[in-house]
């Protein structure tokens, strides 16, 4: 995998060996981004199923269920994890046949979600297209790009799209503090690409909306629930909060693999991080050692304030409820 925290400066590439290693590469967001880190797991347990020592079906099953755990507790908000993991296992438990054939049949269903990915990627992208302008400036929050997924990107993705369809478009990302996934990683992604990219500091949002600078705004999703709302990077709340005072259009792009139809809102764990990831920037400290520091890395944006949310299946809009359960289950 491509080692997200090297870039933009190098592009270098980790290699895994077995399902701890793909469980640490997650936890210390090595790989990052919902999609891309459903995917990575789905391949640590196709390791951990390559690699076992079973000669049973019972042990192999159980080897596939320890691992299974210990990929489930390295992030909790992106339901995508829990997904890609849980589709691998069904299928593992599926198989009635040999230790050879279950493992044939978690390494396939591995590569099944992987490639489905782009797939849905592409496809959502097409659809969200349709909603973008010639000329228009959107605004983009944390990286939901190529790298952030198996490749092409969710919200990333739409603005691909519109640009492979000839529209021009400029986007503006924020940095992302505190581990400056839009800095990094869209920068190094939109520049790569050539669409015109301006990079904003995560306070400058409002003053750029006020400005009139910005036409729409496009964010990926770590997890979105049946009654609409957005679990997301932090710092997307108060963006869709700006965008809903100043009239600007406010879309999320998630494939239907991000869709949380069972947990309530209050059910929903938000992942709070190292407090050195605040007390630095880069590894270089900013302030006194001894300082609080509250790190949430998500946050909720509630239904009210997103315009429409995109997926491979279509454009849900309000009653988001009715909508969504009509389109994702
Ligand atoms: O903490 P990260 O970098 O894993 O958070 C990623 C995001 O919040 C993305 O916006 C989200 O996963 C959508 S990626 C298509």
């Amino acid at each position: 995998m491509v080692d997200q925290s090297k870039l933009p400066f190098s592009l270098e590439f980790l290699v895994c060996e077995n399902f701890m290693d793909v469980a640490k590469a997650i936890k210390d967001m090595k790989v990052r981004g919902a999609p891309a880190i459903g995917a990575a797991a789905a391949y640590g347990l196709a390791l951990a199923a390559y690699k076992s020592k079973a000669v049973t079906v019972d042990e192999l099953i159980n080897d596939l269920k320890k691992a299974c755990a210990i990929l489930k507790s390295t992030r909790p908000t992106a339901i995508n994890l829990f997904w890609a993991l849980d589709r691998v296992m069904n299928r593992a438990l599926s198989v009635r046949g040999s230790v050879k054939e279950i493992v044939k049949a978690v390494i396939d269903e591995a590569n099944r979600i992987a490639e489905e990915d782009i797939e849905l990627n592409k496809r959502l992208g097409k659809i969200g297209a349709g909603l973008i302008d010639d000329g228009d400036v959107i605004l983009t929050h944390c990286n939901a790009g190529a790298l952030a997924t198996v490749g092409y990107g969710t919200a990333l993705g739409v603005i691909r799209a519109a640009v492979e369809e000839g529209k021009r478009v400029r986007v503006f990302a924020t940095e992302t503090r505190p581990k400056l996934q839009g800095a990094r990683l869209t920068v190094f992604e939109l520049v790569k690409d050539e669409i015109p990219v301006t990079l904003i500091t995560d306070n400058m949002v409002g003053y750029c909306m006020y400005k009139g600078i910005i036409d729409k705004v496009i964010v990926g999703a770590d997890r979105v629930l049946a009654d609409g709302h957005v679990i997301n990077k932090i710092g997307t709340y108060t963006i869709a909060v700006l965008a809903k005072n100043h009239g600007v259009s406010f879309y999320v792009a998630a494939p239907s693999s991000s869709f949380d139809l069972k947990s309530k809102v209050t059910e929903v764990i938000i992942e709070e991080r190292d407090p050195n990831e605040v007390r630095q920037v880069m590894g270089v400290q900013i302030t006194l050692d001894e300082v609080n520091v509250f790190n949430p890395a998500f946050d909720i944006t509630p239904p009210e304030y997103v315009t429409a949310i995109i997926t491979e299946r279509g454009i849900i809009t309000a009653p988001f409820k009715e909508n969504i359960r009509r389109l994702i289950l």
